[in-house]
């Protein structure tokens, strides 16, 4: 056998050293990684049962469960990004014929339906307009028609800067005999989120929104009625990698080998949690809800206006109604051609119709607002 001289000469010898723009990602994520952690992802390995890895497993648990305000103790980081922790809800609660109702008011709620019935899910749905949120009331009658087994709800809609309150929901899904699933991709970490007091019984996340640490690994927590579901199937789940029956022996008391684990990215998550322990959950929410009022102050002096209404806005993913006659890709291909800014097109029935920007972790800053707003004021008046 011999080298293939062709793809030598392509490969070996003509891919340059790696280099990026220093881009600030002020988009729909991923956002900007805290530097801190990106130190953190360079520390030398260890092994994924070493017992110095597994004191360093316990931390990140300990520290999931106060960013999300929960005792759950099924809360883990999954081994790949938010979708994979969203299907692990439902891989592992859903079984056949099970009714799963979905609010869906926006992109994010079309990919649970979507994965809800491709685990054998009878799939319901509530709508309302994208940027609008559902209210109590509304989610009773949807519980008293559908009668689900599980309630699906987006916390933070990144496809349309909503926060879907959830205060109350858990009390009308134990009234109604359901569990309750919810989306917190882009709010743990930013958001106010009170797991255990508004009695969501399942929640995901996603390592690089505001918790500032690059995507790849996922926050998951199961609590007990989600659990007992669980032990009761009487099916498999009929997904390996995310069976938490075998995942939670390599988190629990067990510890034993399902897959290698992302030892580099746990380093990083914990780093990322450790910073917001440091910084105490409270005042990370408030710098986030203060950064992105500055924000909208800014828009409104623009004479641009947010496409959520002020009481649902997310501080962490603002839309933006496009002016009449802008033309809105031109204008994200400008900051990040001229300023280096990314931020994010609209995305389903938003698309051409709002322009999502992430105030998210450490990008959550009063210096980035000025700049993204002096860039906006640049581009907009050419
Ligand atoms: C609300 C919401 N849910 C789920 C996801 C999916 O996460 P990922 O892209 O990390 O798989 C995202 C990603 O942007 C999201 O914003």
């Amino acid at each position: 056998m011999t080298l293939n001289a062709s793809i030598n000469e392509t490969h070996r010898l003509q891919t340059p050293q790696l280099d990026v723009p220093p881009r600030l990602l002020m988009g729909p994520g991923p956002s900007n990684a805290h530097p801190r952690v990106l130190q953190a992802l360079g520390m030398r390995q260890v092994g994924h049962l070493d017992p110095c890895f597994i004191d360093l497993m316990n931390e990140v648990q300990a520290l999931l469960k106060y960013v999300w305000q929960t005792e759950n103790a099924t809360t883990i980081p999954v081994s790949a990004t938010g979708s994979a922790a969203m299907e692990a809800t439902l891989a592992n609660t859903v079984e056949s014929g099970d009714a799963v109702l979905v609010g869906v008011n926006g992109y994010f709620g079309h990919r649970l339906m979507d994965m809800a019935s491709r685990y054998g899910a009878d799939v319901r749905r509530i709508d309302k307009p994208w940027g609008q949120v559902f209210s109590l009331d509304e989610l009773r009658s949807g519980l008293e028609t559908h009668r689900p087994k599980i309630l699906a709800l987006v916390h933070a809609e990144t496809s349309t800067g909503a926060c879907q309150p959830l205060e109350g929901v858990g009390d009308l899904c134990c009234e109604y005999d359901c569990l309750l699933l919810a989306d917190t991709v882009t709010s743990l970490g930013g958001v106010p989120l009170f797991l255990d007091q508004w009695g969501v019984d399942m929640a995901y996340s996603g390592s690089q929104k505001c918790l500032s640490c690059p995507p790849g690994i996922s926050p998951l927590t199961l609590g007990a009625r989600a659990i007992e579901k669980l032990n009761q199937r009487s099916t498999k789940v009929p997904n390996w990698y995310l069976d938490m029956s075998m995942v939670g022996k390599y988190w629990g008391k067990e510890r034993t080998y399902h897959h290698t684990a992302p030892i580099n990215m746990i380093y990083g998550l914990r780093e990322a949690l450790r910073l917001i322990a440091e910084e105490g959950l409270a005042e990370r929410w408030a710098r986030h809800q203060a950064n992105a009022e500055l924000f909208w102050e800014g828009l409104a002096q623009l004479g641009l206006d947010c496409h959520v209404e002020r009481q649902y806005r997310l501080p962490s993913l603002t839309t933006v109604s496009i002016p009449e006659g802008v033309d809105s890709k031109a204008v994200t291909q400008k900051l990040l051609a001229n300023h280096n800014i990314e931020i994010g097109n609209g995305l389903g029935e938003l698309a051409g119709k709002a322009w999502r920007i992430g105030l998210m972790g450490f990008n959550s800053r009063p210096e980035n607002v000025y700049m993204l707003l002096d860039a906006f004021k640049q581009t907009l008046s050419k």
